[in-house]
């Protein structure tokens, strides 16, 4: 985005806790601290390609809110912190190896080392708890406890109730002694998923008035989640969900988008983003990460509610509906005006 902080970082800590997991810790190169982060936060890593060759494949990551970059060779890359946020000395995340992704967490995997210098935008808030909650549910599958992990590092130090059901496949459950240590051994860990479901359902049942519901992880998981808390009553603001890729798995449905100064309509047909739609209709829209995490391509908005699944804007921005992200977000309705 323009005008924003870049920072400068270096590599302090590398741990490999499960295999195919690189936990990162990560320090300002000027040893000062750095930015304070709301819990649940993302931070924006530049990762450079390992050869100097083009990303391959614009698929996210798996393993964070991923987005990659087609940009001379860079890519922009999204990753939970799992830290607390409070007067940070140090970031830390935890990267899931995915081989067919967009080579972001390959290129972390095998190119950081101690001492290795990375540029990060700052910490952003896309999945916050909410402070007023009784209880804070926290339901995680695979990597997605990353976020997880952060949101009961803050509950724990504020002396919040927190539940957690964490669901990982067999001898790749990262974060396990702090999902143990952060719940006092009261967490539901599960790698059989017949009976993270019964659970779950349990759950969903018994739980205090105000207690909010979060969710992070594979995108099946979080439909399933969801579903079963929206059939049970959970009311849609006491449910919460972090995905991977911002929503780039959702084909959306199709409709038109007016541009007010020349007049035109462009047809964005499902499966086309928004960004795709009006590059094809001849507009240059600047854009770095076109997954939703780098800001760079926002739009402003003048008529039609957007349906935002960017990993930038605040809730609050959101909410004021005068701008999206254009290569992840479309229109929640038949129609969107934008001033181009
Ligand atoms: S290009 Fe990065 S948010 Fe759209």
């Amino acid at each position: 985005m323009a005008g924003e902080a870049i920072l400068d970082l270096v590599v302090v800590g590398i741990t490999e806790p499960v295999p195919g997991v690189r936990s990162f810790r990560l320090a300002a190169a000027d040893g000062r601290e750095l930015p304070a982060f709301v819990p649940g936060s993302h931070l924006i890593l530049d990762c450079d390609s390992p050869d100097g060759a083009s990303p391959d494949g614009a698929s996210p990551d798996s393993g964070s809110p991923d987005g990659g970059s087609p940009d001379g060779g860079r890519r922009t890359n999204a990753y939970s912190l799992t830290s607390a946020g409070f007067a940070p000395t140090v970031y830390e995340i935890s990267v899931l190896r995915v081989e067919d992704g967009n080579g972001g967490s390959r290129w972390l995997h095998t190119h950081l080392e101690l001492g290795s210098r990375v540029t990060a935008r700052p910490p952003r808030s896309g999945f916050p708890p909410i402070a007023r909650a009784s209880r804070h549910l926290l339901v995680a599958g695979g990597i997605g406890v990353t976020p997880i992990v952060s949101h009961l590092r803050a509950a724990a130090h504020r002396g919040q109730d927190r539940r957690v059901l964490y669901v990982h496949r067999a001898g790749r459950g990262a974060h396990l002694d702090d999902v143990r240590g952060l719940t006092d051994g009261r967490a539901g860990i599960f790698t059989d998923r017949v009976a993270f479901a019964a659970r779950l359902e349990e759950t969903l049942v018994d739980q205090p008035l105000g207690t909010h519901l979060y969710v992070c992880g594979p995108g099946p998981l979080i439909d399933r989640v969801v579903g079963s808390a929206r059939g049970l009553g959970w009311p849609g603001s006491r449910i919460h969900v972090e995905r991977f890729g911002a929503g780039t798995t959702d084909p959306g449905a199709p409709f038109d988008v007016v541009l007010t100064r020349s007049g035109r309509t462009v047809r964005v047909p499902s499966g086309t983003s928004l960004l795709e739609a009006l590059e094809a209709a001849g507009l240059a829209i600047p854009n770095r990460c076109r997954h939703g995490v780098c800001g760079e391509c926002r739009t402003p908005v003048t008529a039609g509610p957007p349906l935002h699944r960017d990993l930038v804007l605040t809730a609050a921005e959101k909410a004021a509906a005068d701008c999206l992200m254009p290569c992840v977000s479309r229109a929640n309705g038949p129609r969107l005006e934008v001033p181009l």
